[in-house]
């Protein structure tokens, strides 16, 4: 498209009516299209039917320990799904805890442990003291923000870049303000950006001198390992990085098969060092006898190992990069060139983050959602919902078919077009 700031007003009222007709027509189509959340769409479901026949009256209900999967008991997980989780994060058996199906679940309950009781080396519970912070690259994922809010921990933005946080302003922040007790990471695919943090920023964030002596990392890798292309990003193991710091308990690690299996029904994992783990682990018994173990056998006798969990992963980029592929072509083909928006084209991940002119992504949202297209609100990606900048939407490609999600975006596109013209004709008056 062309650049706006090359048309005069004549012509950027010509096409703006234009583009309000095609809008309007899409209006009388009473559509219904949702991209609102990163869900795995049917097909991509239909790949772990069949773990659901792998635990029957008459399979071996024992564990690797040759304990009774039926009865009580396991706080940690059962041993097979220990090993597999460990391997698939890189990380020893007993640094690692399976949970039930939920990771956001494991986050939820390590920040409530921490508010309730402090961490290994606090001094008193976090909630005693007079301020907990947290900082939160942003854009970020919208439900770590929210056990902050549901916390009542203040929340710190911090700008992401294209290789992680800004660490300049992490390491300043975190070396002045003892309040400050925790960083939310999505260092994989990061959810919304794409992007994957370098080796330097992980180093970085194991190294850092922290006025808090009880500081902890939250890296939520949800996505790791969910490429999209044969040329996965390389992220380095925090766990080894924070070891060789000397700060060994510094980092709580999440994962779940959320999107490997079934986000109705996976397993969730969480890994730390041994002292947080006996630590957490002593609370968490009060809330729970063990998890789900079935569903953790069964997770393993279907995922096998390694070489099995790669190849059912690409039968699921399979599925999905197309759908990436339709989004990013259709962006480039309505709006490359017109400087009005930019977007990300990841290698992995749910997620393609897209920014508009400033101030123009609330606007968009809602005369998406006015012809019946479904976006994450905007503002979401940013603590307490507020983007300084009004202009980050995040999409999610994963779960309409790909006819519905072409009519989406070239909807969305649309609108992009006439929000941007809009604030641009405002400009020229306001001269
Ligand atoms: C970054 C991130 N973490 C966690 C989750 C949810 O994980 P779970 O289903 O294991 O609770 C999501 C889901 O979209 C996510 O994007």
């Amino acid at each position: 498209m062309k650049r706006l700031k090359d048309l005069n007003t004549d012509e950027l009222n010509e096409l703006r009516q234009n583009l309000q007709k095609q809008y309007d027509a899409y209006k009388n189509q009473k559509l219904s299209l949702n991209m609102a959340r990163g869900k795995p769409c049917p097909e991509q479901l239909d790949l772990s039917m069949g773990m659901l026949d792998l635990l029957t009256s008459t399979s071996d209900l024992t564990d690797a320990n040759g304990t009774d999967i039926r009865n009580y008991g396991g706080l940690d997980g059962i041993p097979e799904a220990k090993a597999f989780f460990a391997q698939m994060m890189d990380i020893s058996p007993e640094e690692i805890m399976v949970g039930g199906n939920a990771s956001l679940s494991m986050m939820y309950d390590t920040v409530s442990a921490a508010m309730l009781h402090g961490v290994p080396d606090s001094t008193v519970p976090w909630s005693k003291l007079p301020s907990v912070k947290f900082l939160c690259p942003s854009p970020g994922y919208d439900r770590h923000f929210a056990i902050c809010e549901r916390q009542n921990i203040e929340m710190i933005t911090v700008d992401m870049t294209d290789v992680g946080p800004d660490m300049d302003q992490v390491e300043k922040l975190v070396r002045e303000d003892a309040a400050i007790k925790g960083i939310w990471c999505v260092p994989k695919y990061s959810n919304p950006t794409g992007i994957t943090y370098s080796d330097e920023v992980v180093d970085r964030l194991a190294r850092m001198e922290t006025k808090a002596s009880d500081f902890r990392i939250f890296w939520d890798n949800a996505y790791i390992v969910h490429h999209l292309t044969d040329r996965p990003d390389h992220l380095k193991n925090i766990m080894d990085a924070c070891k060789a710091a000397g700060h060994p308990d510094r980092v709580f690690l999440f994962s779940s098969t959320s999107k490997v299996t079934f986000p109705g029904g996976g397993v969730a994992v969480m890994a730390s060092s041994v002292n947080n783990l006996n630590f957490l682990k002593q609370k968490f018994s009060v809330q729970t006898i063990g998890p789900d173990k079935f569903n953790q056998l069964r997770h393993v006798r279907f995922l096998k190992d390694m070489e099995h969990l790669k190849a059912h992963m690409k039968k699921h980029a399979a599925i999905l990069k197309p759908k990436f592929d339709t989004v990013i072509k259709i962006l480039e083909s309505e709006l490359g060139g017109g400087q009005i928006a930019s977007w990300s084209r990841p290698n992995g991940g749910y997620f393609i983050s897209l920014n508009t002119l400033d101030g123009c992504a609330k606007e968009v949202v809602q005369m998406a959602k006015e012809v019946g297209v479904t976006l994450t609100p905007a503002g979401a990606t940013f603590p307490y919902g507020k983007d300084p900048r009004d202009r980050n939407i995040r999409i999610a490609p994963s779960f309409p078919p790909l006819s519905e999600l072409t009519t989406a975006i070239k909807i969305l596109c649309l609108c992009i077009q006439i929000v941007s013209i809009e604030k641009r004709l405002s400009q020229s008056v306001a001269q």
